[in-house]
Formats: C-alpha cells, structure tokens, sequence
C-alpha cells in the first residue's frame, strides 16, 4: 500500500515489542531497562553514538543474542525462547561492508546462494534478482568476483541478499555506511518501495544524521539508555533544531561535556615535538601523478588521472562506489602495480621505489586496518617495530596516540572490542606513529558518530596545519568534504572535477543556476513531478531545492506543481548548493559528456 507521496502506510498492528530489556556484559550494562514498540509498515530508526547498544539490540531482536532481563517478541513469538521460529520471517544485515558474503563467489552467485537459503520460489527468483541488482547499479557486475568489488558495492550486494527473500521485518545495521551519496538515495527509495509494497517492517541504524528524517519514529540511545523515542519532527520541535543533525549534536554534546574531554589542539600543544614539524616550503609538491591507468584484465578501474599535492594539503578524494579510489590509494601505496602513467611521492618514483616510499607514508585502509586480537598496545608497539622507531620516541608517541584516541587507561583492552570511533582513531594513531610525510585515509570515518568524526578531522587539521603532513582522504559524507583544502572528485576511474570545495560550488552555480529552498509537507511527489517537468530539483528532509537560472519562470513552474499537490508555497530561501548536490552535478556532467547515449544517472529515480 502506497500513499499519494510513494511513502509506506503504517499499520497499527504491532510486530516488535521489547519490554523492559536489560543486557549486560560481565560487569558492564549494555542495555539498560529499555522498552519500546513497532508497529508493522513502519521504518523505524535507532540512533546513538558509538558504544551506545544499537547492534546489542539489533542481534537480541533477531535472536542471535540472549538478554539477561525482560521480554522480546518479535511476530508474537518470544524470540530469546523460540529464536527458530522466527527465522524465516526476520533478516539481518550486519554492519560492515558486507561481511556476510562469500568473497569467492560472483555477485549473482552470492544472491542465489541467498536464494537457496532461504529457499526462495524458483518463479520469484529472476524477478527479485533482477529488480535488486538494477536498483542497486550493481548489474554491470553481476558475473564479477565478490572480492573484486569496491567497500560500497558490497554492501549493495549485501543488501540485494538480505531482501532477496522479502523477509517480515528487515533488520539493517548502519545499512548506508560506506555507501556513495548516489547510491543512499537510491537505498532510501529501495527500502521505500519494499516497505511500502510489501508491507515489510525495517528496522535501520544510521550515522548520516540527514537520513534520520527519513524515518516514520526513531528512538535515541546513549550509553545503553533509551533516551526518547518519535517522530524526527517532534524531536526537532523539542529541542528547537531545523535538523536531526543538530538534534543529535546537541545531545550528544550536553553528553560529551559530562565526559570532560580534552581537546585534540591542547593534546599537540602539550605533546609539543613529539611528532617533528616539516618546514613548509611555499607550494612545494608531495606527491604528482601523470597519466595513471589501472586495467583489470579487461576493465579499466584507473583511467589516465592525473593530479598533483602540495606539502600540508589535505586533499579529498570523492566518488561513487567503484570509481576507483582505493585503487588509486593502493597504487600510490605500493600494493599495486599501475598499467601505465608515472608518478612521484615525496619525490620518489612510484614504480622504482615501492620500498623506500613506505617509509615516507602512512596508510589506513578502507577494511579495518588493525589486528582485533591483539591490546591497544600491542598494536601501537607492533606498527612502531614495523616503522623502526626508537623506543624512546615510540614510548612517548604512545602516549600521544593514547590522548588522541581518547584510549588513556585502556592500553590493555582487545582492540576488536572498542568503539569504532576509537577504533578508527587508533588506526590513525598507528599510520602516524613513525612521523609520516604523507598520510592516506581510505573512509576513515565510515560508520563513526558525528562527534566522533567532529575528532578524527580536528587531528587531522592538526596534524596538517600544526606539523605539516600531507592528508589525502577518501570520504562519503559531504560534511567533511568542506574540511579538505582541494578535492578530486572521480567516477567510472576518470576525474570529473578538480578544485577547492567553494570554486566548485562556485562553478556549479555557473552552470546550473542559483539555490532555492522550499519547504513542503510532501517532498517525494513534488520531487517525482518536478522532475517530470525537466526541473533540476532533490530533496532533503522536508525541502524541495531547486536550481534555476530562470527562476521567474521555473519558480513559478513549481509553484503550480505545489497548489496541484494542495500545498502552500511560501518561505523561498535561496542558499548555497549542498555539496551532495555539487557532487552529483559533476559526476552527472562527466557521465553525460563522456557517453550521451547510456543510460542518465537519474533514471532510477
Ligand atoms: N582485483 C580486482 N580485480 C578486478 N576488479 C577490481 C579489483 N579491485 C578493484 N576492482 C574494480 O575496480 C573498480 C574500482 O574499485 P575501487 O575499490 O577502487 O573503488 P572505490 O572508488 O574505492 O569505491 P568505494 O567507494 O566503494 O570504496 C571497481 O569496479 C572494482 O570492482
Ligand atoms: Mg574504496
């Protein structure tokens, strides 16, 4: 069942209830006293930072975990006593790109093999196969290596096997992590769709706060407390925030200060030496790139790129999945041999002096970098002995990394167990503890919190503006694109665009036109109409956008579309572009530039 905005229907039926629900590990509570309903239909979001419980209370409502108080049902069964029952009905998909495939098999063949699982109808196969892998992008690839796949495209797969048998209730952990701002939307429409068509119930956990507003309710949790639970917009009203970003922001924030936490500039003031500064030498150049071209038998993941870095930059690297960014990252690393082109980093050649290069960089990549089974400690002592630093200098860049990472006290914990953001700030710890020129961050912050992530990037400012590293990133959230100094944005291995954040906006506007915002009750069927009409509009939350270089004329198109849809049209803002939207615009451009004929980026919309 749809409604007239392509939204689901909620029931009023209820399919999960979770009544007073306590977990603990050892002496540790997990879970605390934690209540709440969801009804069938309903897109139900949990929200919290890192640590907070959300994939404890994930893995209890699909029975993989016990609880140590209270009551689960999940369809009327009680799944803690009955998990098998269930079974059939519920499906999982773990965070983490796609850890729950079978990296020798092909993309088609981890679906089937779903399919036989869950011993899908031989007639419903194709059909469901077929409509996952088009919505997902993912049919060009269909015969190719799961292994083979970019991070993102595997957790496309790996969603494409969680719905293959159109469970009851669909259980997604971080379901759009790692995942391109392209390929989100598209998810966003996917799990629309199956919602609303199949009255399945999906539950979904998410660290892009600008997804939170997609959500029928959401509940909030920190440290294992449920800290309210509705709608986005009441949450919204409560705290007097236009967004669930700032929402969670000031949550968290009143959260984090009861921590006392120290900030990352006072750590390198009082760490001072500790890491060697590098004179900065006026527009002196790292690393310079000409021509790099990566083929994969057949299939070219690199195609002639070209670019260079100057000392200290930090220098973002944005695409879709698959368009070849850890490729690029790997080659300059050593761990690849390119096809063709040639290179220098920190002037050394990248096809002569793979060894020496090493030394000159740190890495951290896409897959955790770190041994899980091994203590922090053990850890940083393992990377410095790799790095051969001085013990005296390892024992007091330990130290460093421990502030940094927030991990003081905890030298002894297993480093699989931690939070992700600390996690991640340790990986960080571990590419820089030999003083590198040159840093590369393969989506470092993938998963982590927003205040989590607000940390990563003060270090890494820190470290390019306080030391003189050279930072290249990789990133799927447009916040943190506007922290980098220049970004390269690629697709299909090709560079699309080249420049500082604000020379791109800037040359959008150009091309397509001002900003203007406008707020309506029903986004999704004014943005499907709008589209109709050859209007260049997106959405976010509760706004249409619409760039226009006529707007005399195209405002007014719009406002028509508004009335025929009953809605008021008032409060026109113009504003600047979202970089998701700059992002889009240029992989667009590129994409019509480069093949008119096939098929337009949007069409899936
Ligand atoms: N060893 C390999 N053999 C064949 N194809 C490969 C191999 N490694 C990568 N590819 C392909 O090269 C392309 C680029 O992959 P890459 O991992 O560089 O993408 P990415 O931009 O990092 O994507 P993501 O944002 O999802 O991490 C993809 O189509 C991928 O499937
Ligand atoms: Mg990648």
């Amino acid at each position: 069942m749809r409604t007239s905005t392509g939204q689901a229907t909620v029931d009023e039926e209820i399919v999960i209830s979770v009544e007073k629900v306590t977990k603990r590990y050892g002496k540790q509570t997990i879970l605390s006293n934690i209540s709440f309903n969801v009804k069938r239909g309903e897109i139900f979001g949990i929200l919290g930072p890192d640590g907070s419980g959300k994939s404890t209370l994930m893995h209890i409502l699909s029975g993989i975990l016990s609880i140590d108080r209270g009551r689960v049902s999940v369809l009327g069964i009680d799944v803690i006593r009955y998990t098998e029952k269930i079974k059939r009905d519920i499906a999982i998909m773990p965070q983490g790109l796609g850890i729950s495939l079978c990296d020798e098999l092909s993309v088609e063949e981890n679906i089937d093999f779903y399919s036989d699982i869950y011993d899908v109808p031989k007639h419903k196969r194709e059909e469901n196969k077929n409509n996952l892998l088009k919505i997902t992008r993912l049919m060009p690839y269909r015969n190719r290596l799961t292994r083979k796949l970019s991070g993102g495209m595997r957790q496309k797969l790996a969603l494409c096997c969680t719905l293959i048998h159109l469970p009851k209730i669909i259980i997604l952990d971080e379901p759009s992590t790692g995942v391109d701002p392209l390929s989100r939307r598209d998810i966003w429409i996917i799990i629309n769709n199956i919602v609303a068509k199949m009255k399945v119930t999906c539950l979904v956990s998410t660290s892009y706060m600008e997804e939170a507003e997609r959500f029928h309710r959401i509940m909030m949790l920190y440290r294992g407390n449920l800290l309210g639970i509705g709608k986005p917009v009441e949450f919204m009203e409560k705290i007097g925030s236009p967004s669930m970003s700032h929402v969670f922001l000031s949550l968290s924030m009143a959260f984090e200060r009861e921590k006392k936490t120290i900030s990352v500039r006072d750590i390198f003031k009082r760490f001072h030496g500790v890491l060697e500064r590098r004179a900065n030498r006026e527009d002196e150049i790292v690393v310079d790139i000409k021509e790099l071209v990566k083929d994969f038998g057949d299939f070219r993941a690199v195609d002639h790129v070209t670019f260079s870095i100057k000392r200290g930059e930090i220098f973002g690297f944005l695409g879709p999945n698959g368009a070849g960014k850890t490729t690029i990252i790997k080659i300059l690393c050593g761990l690849l041999k390119p096809s063709k082109g040639s290179g220098k980093i920190a002037g050394l050649d990248i096809t002569k002096n793979k060894e020496e290069i090493k030394r000159h960089i740190g890495y951290m990549s896409q897959r955790f970098s770190l041994y899980k089974n091994l203590t922090v400690r053990e850890n940083i002592e393992l990377f410095g002995g790799v790095y051969g630093v001085y013990k005296k200098v390892l024992k007091e860049r330990m130290r460093l990394v421990l502030e940094l990472s927030e991990l003081k006290g905890k030298e002894n914990h297993l480093t699989g167990d931690l939070p992700i953001s600390m996690k991640q700030r340790l990986a960080l710890g571990c590419a820089l503890i030999h003083n590198p020129e040159i840093i590369f961050l393969d989506e470092p912050t993938s998963g982590v919190d927003p205040i989590g992530r607000a940390r990563f990037w003060q270090i890494i400012y820190e470290l390019s503006k306080d030391i003189g590293t050279t930072l290249i990133v990789t990133t799927h959230y447009m916040d943190e694109v506007q922290q980098c100094d220049r970004v390269m944005l690629i697709n299909e291995g090709i560079v699309c665009a080249l420049d500082t954040p604000l020379n791109l906006r800037i040359q959008m506007k150009k091309e397509v036109g001002k900003a203007f915002e406008i707020p309506t009750k029903d986004p999704f069927s004014i943005y499907e109409d709008a589209r109709k009409m050859n209007l260049n509009v997106s959405f976010y939350g509760k706004n249409i956008l619409i760039y226009s270089k006529h707007p005399e004329v195209e405002l007014k198109t719009l406002e028509n579309l508004y009335r025929l849809r009953g809605q008021a049209f008032h409060d026109v803002r113009e504003r600047d572009a979202p970089f998701e939207d700059v992002f889009i615009h240029f992989i667009e451009k590129r994409a019509q530039y480069a093949k008119g004929s096939k098929e337009n980026l949007h069409s899936i919309s």
